[in-house]
């Protein structure tokens, strides 16, 4: 168990890096929990001495006891079914999840959600608080906690606060449908340093403070005017985005027991000629219906053989209690199965379709084994799937073809780019990605790789952590509460 000390650094999310399941017998098991944010901030902060990381563990009801994995001390934040259901199923995932991606499916506005999405983040603000040291900094992620950096100021003045929004900003016409829009603002306003994925999402959330809030905005800087005896402040935005632990990845591609398990990952899909790879959280933001689409009409057509390409689709769980997450896993579901059915050789799949997760290693040998891999996400704040894939490839080979409404897109320009929604074009890149020659991939590879292996999680960390270092002095250290 870890000791209630105090830290330098405490990192704030919505989940813990590992999730509490429960076994059959009663006992717990630690497993990682999903998503780009919790593969980017592990890697981070477990180089990092006397971590603390305060979140959920994932399961409702009473928190565990604070406890300490991996170098870092955990401490647990509870949720109880109805925390779960109105703040994170609710408010978070069924409200601003869908708002901040464009919209793709329609977002639900329920007042009581709000009531409990706000009593959430106060108890994370509070937890956090508890356990920073005097003067130490405070670091809060994404879209469930953006009023956690104002709750943390208005207790804890002595800390730095930064904010990271993993997830995109939408642009203020669609921003504006939110109710408590300007509550949410003036809560990320809290933070002394508001960081996003793309130049976009900053310059988004700037239109959203000068036109709702009629803030002052010079360039990056907003001024939060000062209230009877609180002096304004200056409050910077900047555009962060966010990689991967590359090192760790390299390791892994070195492997050689990884690179056995790549090449019996094609030899139990038949030895295809061409393996095309899916990754994805099974979430409506990453455009799985439109690449089905796309590989059922190719199919279709004639233009694929599928004894000779196999498409493998892995899909993690997520969010299955939210009705569009339950209806999407339907369609897929049904869609996987209707492509099959009409075109899969006897005993083989044309679609080797896995709704499970699996760990670092069978994921960077599915890589490895991959001769192209399909990022098609309608709208997505970085995509790690696209860089993890580059990071995978020191052969330099593989296509990445890759939707330029991922952010990865800024960075990864050498990659096939295209519209997700315009399935002939989605076509051509993958027929084109199964025909380059191998010249052309090592190109292509070559500039992904120098654009993700010059820029690591680490660097993208310290980048954020000095410029926050460098925003001003918060106020001196207060009383311990
Ligand atoms: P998001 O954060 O929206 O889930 P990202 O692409 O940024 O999207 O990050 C997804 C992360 O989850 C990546 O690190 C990816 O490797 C990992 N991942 C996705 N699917 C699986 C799976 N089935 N098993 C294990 N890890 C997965
Ligand atoms: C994305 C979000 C994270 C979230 C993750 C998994 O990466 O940016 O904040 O944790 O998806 O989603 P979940 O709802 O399971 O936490």
């Amino acid at each position: 168990m870890a000791s209630q000390e105090l830290h330098d650094l405490v990192v704030v999310a919505n989940r813990l890096p590992v999730d509490a399941k429960t076994l059959p017998d009663g006992a717990t098991e630690w497993v990682t929990s999903p998503g780009g944010l919790v593969t980017a901030m592990e890697s981070v902060m477990r180089n990092v001495d006397s971590a603390a990381w305060v979140g959920w563990a994932g399961s409702p009801g009473e928190a565990p006891e604070p406890f300490r994995a991996d170098g870092m001390d955990l401490y647990p934040v509870s949720l109880d079914a109805t925390d779960i259901e109105k703040y994170y199923e609710g408010f978070s995932n069924a409200t601003l999840w869908p708002l901040y991606h464009d919209v793709i499916v329609d977002p639900a506005y329920h007042r009581t959600w709000w009531d409990t999405y706000v009593s959430a983040n106060r108890r994370f603000a509070k937890a956090a608080a508890a356990v920073t040291a005097p003067g130490g900094t405070i670091w809060v992620h994404d879209y469930q906690l953006q009023l956690v950096p104002e709750m943390i100021r208005s207790e804890r003045p002595d800390v730095r606060i930064g904010f990271f929004n993993h997830i995109p900003f939408p642009p203020v016409e669609l921003f504006s449908q939110l109710p408590k829009r300007n509550q949410v603002l003036r809560g990320l306003l809290g933070a002394d340093l508001v960081g996003f994925q793309r130049e976009s999402d900053t310059l988004n959330f700037l239109a959203s403070v000068r036109h709702l809030l009629g803030y002052q905005v010079d360039q990056r800087t907003v001024t939060v005017p000062g209230i009877g005896a609180v002096e304004p402040r200056d409050v910077i935005a900047g555009t962060f985005p966010i990689s991967l632990d590359t090192q760790a990845v390299t390791e892994l591609t070195e492997d050689p027991e990884i690179k056995e398990r790549a090449r019996q990952l094609r030899h139990d899909l038949g030895d295809p000629e061409n393996v095309v790879l899916g990754v994805d959280r099974l979430d409506y933001t990453k455009g799985i219906r439109h690449r089905l689409k796309a590989w059922g009409e190719l199919l279709n057509d004639g233009s694929i053989d599928p004894r000779e390409t196999v498409l493998v689709q892995v899909a993690t769980p997520s969010r299955e209690r939210v009705d569009a997450y339950r209806q999407l896993r339907d369609e897929v579901e049904l869609t996987v199965g209707r492509i099959n059915g009409d075109h899969a050789p006897i005993g083989r799949p044309a679609i080797s379709y896995l709704h499970r997760s699996f760990n670092r290693r069978d994921m960077t040998a599915l890589y490895m084994a991959a001769d192209v891999v399909l990022v098609t996400a309608l709208r997505d704040g970085m995509n790690l799937v696209a860089k993890e894939y580059v990071a995978s490839r020191p052969d330099l080979r593989g296509v990445l073809v890759l939707s330029e409404f991922a952010g990865a897109a800024d960075e990864l320009r050498a990659a096939l780019l295209v519209n997700p929604h315009d399935i002939d074009e989605l076509k051509s890149a993958a027929l084109r990605a199964l025909s380059m020659p191998e010249e052309e991939q090592e190109e292509m590879m070559t500039s992904l790789r120098r654009q993700v292996l010059d820029h690591d999680v680490q660097s993208w960390a310290k980048h954020f952590l000095d410029e926050l270092e460098a925003v001003g002095e918060p106020a001196p250290p207060s009383a311990p509460i």
